[in-house]
């Protein structure tokens, strides 16, 4: 079945319910940037998991009293009734009430929260996405009739997430998750990501993720303008070959446990994807002189220690600290000394994780 498709029934009798949902936020290793038509990405991207950062979202319904065509939504974001959220959610479910046909049945009320602080500036499209996903097809199956194995569910989620945030669509699959068409790469499609857990090599299943802030000012430029930017990039043929190479180069580093290389293709499409951002019209740079202070150390102390330490960065200028769990201390005391001096001083230390989770009410 098409993951496009709803196969449950709205019925005419009064319903309600409420369903929470935590899901958490991934970090590209390689990078989706570029993107056409319907949220379809120009490359591939490979991605890890994470655990500590995530959304939790609680979606509550019920039949309207007469029915409309109308979206009836509100939204709460910690605590707070936010109509800009809610209007961003609302043109999402209009774009795409063919896949959400029991859409404008119902009364919506969507209450969210972040574990990361709002301050961090950390980018939660993926997080806050794929939960709400989640909860919608959690309603679907419940609710709704939708009849759907678990397998079915989560491709329906990840088809979804990605029409809501294209990130978004990684982040609903165990420890790693493939997106977009790729040669070299079984089964790999623009339309939804592809579990990678099951194959991935033990050494990677303990990563390590910290999150250093090295400034929490809000993005200069969203990705969806960034993702556009390339269309006008003078290097976007290369880049978008390269980072397919990449991708298809990094799956099979996951699975073989590889950490060298792996270190050379995460920093090199962290560096490319910030170089990107300089070489566009109009130009950009979205490190900080402390998150470039930042790389340096970390290469440093990686030669000089021998320490397989390495780094990433998403279109801003925090620094994510990639390391095995059995360098973990190591690492973690290079940090306290070296790095946080160098940052706003807040640290979110993640790791790999398991995915969206469904919560008690
Ligand atoms: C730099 O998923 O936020 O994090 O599809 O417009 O919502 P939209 O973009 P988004 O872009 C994420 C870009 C990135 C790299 C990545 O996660 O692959």
């Amino acid at each position: 079945m098409s993951p496009s498709t709803f196969k449950g029934h709205i019925l005419n009798d009064h319903i309600k319910g409420s369903v929470k949902w935590s899901s958490p936020s991934n970090i590209a290793l390689t990078k989706y940037w570029g993107k056409h038509g319907h949220q379809l990405p120009r490359n591939s991207s490979v991605s890890f998991t994470l655990s500590t950062a995530k959304t939790i979202t609680q979606v509550s319904f019920e039949s309207k009293e007469k029915p409309s065509s109308d979206i009836n939504l509100s939204f709460e974001f910690e605590g707070q009734l936010n109509a800009a959220f809610a209007q961003r959610i609302i043109r999402f479910l209009e774009k795409n009430k063919e896949a959400l046909p029991y859409i404008d049945a119902f009364e919506w009320h969507i209450s969210s929260e972040n574990t990361f602080p709002h301050s961090s500036g950390i980018a939660s499209s993926a997080s806050a996405m794929s939960c709400l996903i989640m909860a919608l097809i959690d309603i679907e199956r419940h609710y709704l009739g939708h009849e759907l194995s678990n397998e079915e569910a989560l491709q329906r989620a990840s088809y979804l997430s990605r029409l809501a945030s294209g990130s978004a669509c990684r982040s609903v699959y165990p420890l790693a998750a493939e997106w977009g068409h790729n040669d070299d790469i079984k089964g790999s499609s623009d339309l939804f990501a592809l579990p990678v857990g099951p194959q991935l090599h033990a050494d990677f299943q303990t990563y390590h993720d910290d999150i250093l802030i090295v400034s929490s000012h809000e993005k200069s430029v969203s990705s969806s303008a960034g993702h556009q930017l390339m269309e006008g990039n003078p290097f976007r043929d290369v880049r978008f070959s390269q980072a397919n190479t990449n991708t298809a180069r990094m799956m099979d580093i996951l699975k073989g446990g590889d950490i060298e290389n792996f270190i050379d293709i995460v920093e090199e499409e962290a560096l490319t994807l910030h170089a990107l951002m300089m070489t566009s019209r109009p130009s950009y740079v979205l490190m900080e002189p402390n998150s470039l202070a930042v790389i340096n150390e970390i290469r440093d102390f990686r030669k000089k220690n021998n320490v397989p330490i390495s780094f990433t960065l998403d279109a801003g200028p925090n620094v994510h600290i990639l390391y095995p769990e059995a360098f973990a201390q190591i690492c973690k005391s290079f940090i306290n000394e070296q790095l946080i001096p160098l940052s706003t001083g807040m640290v979110i230390s993640d790791q790999l994780g398991q995915g969206p989770v469904k919560l008690d009410i």
